[in-house]
């Protein structure tokens, strides 16, 4: 029996109760990017003017997140002169939900018509010629995680059955974040995020054989989302901190506690990369 799917109008209700939300402002404060926060790197949203927070639990339809260092939140706000739909926490597999859970807030975003998204997380590094502290452009992914949150009856509205994947996390965008990057003097890394299900960390040798196929980073997030941004013709970037070296890569055991200390560190560079970003993307 095919598991039950997240339908249109579950989308349209919980994006009207958030519109509504937002309502007493006008046309032209319509969130232009969506972003959405990993492990230690809410704190973003502290940077917006003209808030309004809405928990999640509030919406309809809406998971509600039970990580430690997520904060379940959406902080809707102007960040000089831009308005973003910020998500503080977000929604993983290995939690319990379905793909369809973890990525029911972009396709509420794109119900909302916001054309552009960020997606951050932190991640371990593959890749010898990182260390933690990095911030990696995420280029491409890969995921050989058997389920999608596209599996199911395809909603037409968003995008077609089979969509393409050449370029999910936009050229454009990551030339462009690139030239902010060596603006600002930040070192940023570009490779490719491969997606775990977790929540084991990996194995040395799972560790070994993505890094012959290819990976720089691993993690546990961010792909479901692209996907589905993807498939709704978004404009998407993905951010990663790199917080610990992937088992193996060191010797050092990979733990959960160290993984949030990094994300702090690498906070306030983080920030001022994306902050911006953010300017130089809107203005194109
Ligand atoms: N593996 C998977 N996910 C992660 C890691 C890791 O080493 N670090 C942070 N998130």
């Amino acid at each position: 029996m095919p598991v039950e799917k997240t339908t249109l109008e579950q989308i349209r209700k919980a994006a009207e109760f958030i519109s509504s939300r937002i309502s007493h402002t006008s046309e032209c404060r319509r969130p232009k990017f969506g972003l959405v926060l990993g492990s230690g790197l809410g704190s973003f949203a502290d940077q917006l003017t003209h808030k309004v927070s809405i928990g999640f639990e509030e919406i309809p339809h809406f998971p509600v997140s039970t990580v430690e260092g997520h904060e379940g939140r959406m902080v809707i706000g102007d960040y000089k002169g831009v308005v973003l739909l910020v998500l503080q926490g977000r929604f993983h597999y290995y939690e319990g939900y379905s793909m369809d859970e973890v990525t029911f807030p972009i396709r509420c975003m794109r119900y909302m018509n916001i054309p552009n998204l960020i997606v951050t997380n932190a991640a371990g590094s593959v890749d010898e010629n990182y260390e933690p502290g990095d911030l990696m452009l995420i280029r491409d992914h890969i995921k050989f995680h058997g389920d999608s949150p596209l599996r199911g009856p395809n909603i037409d509205e968003f995008g077609p059955r089979f969509n393409d994947m050449s370029d999910p996390y936009t050229g454009e965008i990551r030339e462009l974040a690139k030239k902010c990057a060596d603006t600002l003097g930040i070192f940023l890394k570009e490779g490719v995020y491969y997606y775990f299900a977790g929540p084991s960390y990996e194995t040395a040798s799972e560790v070994r054989a993505i890094n012959i196929l290819g990976a720089n980073a691993v993690g546990m997030s961010t792909v479901p989302e692209v996907i589905v941004g993807a498939h709704g013709g978004m404009k998407v970037m993905g951010l990663s901190c790199i917080t610990n070296m992937a088992t193996g890569i060191s010797g050092k055991p990979v733990r959960h506690g160290d993984v949030i200390r990094a994300g702090e560190t690498v906070k306030d560079k983080f920030i001022r990369l994306v902050s911006s970003i953010i300017l130089e993307w809107d203005k194109l």
